[in-house]
């Protein structure tokens, strides 16, 4: 069986355990790393051809309104074949209670028939959000597995979790 890991992360400030903290290495680009680790899973990094700010008032700023308007942020890469594929391992923050509009920008141009999805998220408190909603909706065709909510600071100590929840 081979498996992709599509992730999206953010380093720069967050808002962690209640401070704003500025973070070198994204929660998801952790959950990504570890995953890779246990599956031997490629990986391919979901970034915007734009940057987001590094301070958090400004992403926060940013974020709400891509949310409100359904923006499909352009990409630096696209990735636009998973026919090698047949498991589908996604790895995003819970931005606004869904994944960051950049991963449905990636996630609404492949073709998802045949494919197994598992969708894994991390966050502050909102857990799942409404992810699973959203990703019934942009993989159709594949079959979704349960998704997983980590939260922001346990995702070092996630590998046990994932494995489990990967059937490894
Ligand atoms: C723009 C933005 C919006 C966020 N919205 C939420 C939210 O609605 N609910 C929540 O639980 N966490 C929210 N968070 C916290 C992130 O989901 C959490 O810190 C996540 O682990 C970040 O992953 P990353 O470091 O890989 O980007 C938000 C963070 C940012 C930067």
């Amino acid at each position: 069986m081979k498996s992709l890991i599509i992730y999206f992360s953010r380093r720069g400030e967050n808002y962690i355990n209640g401070m704003v903290q500025d973070i070198t290495k994204g929660n998801c680009e952790i959950v990504a790393e570890i995953v890779k680790e246990i599956t031997g899973a490629d990986v391919f990094e979901v970034q915007t051809l734009v940057p987001y700010p590094v301070e958090y008032e400004k992403v926060i700023e940013q974020t709400q309104e891509e949310y409100r308007v359904k923006a499909r942020p352009e990409l630096k890469e696209y990735l636009d074949d998973i026919s090698a594929y047949d498991r589908i391992i996604l790895v995003g923050p819970n931005w606004w209670d869904t994944y960051p509009m950049a991963m449905f920008t990636e996630l609404e141009r492949l073709d998802w028939k045949g494919k197994t999805v598992y969708p894994c998220i991390t966050h502050e408190d909102s857990g799942m959000g409404f992810l699973m909603r959203d990703i019934h909706r942009f993989c159709r065709g594949a079959t979704i597995k349960d998704g997983l909510a980590i939260r922001g600071t346990d995702v070092s100590q996630a590998g046990g979790l994932l494995k489990a929840w990967l059937d490894l």
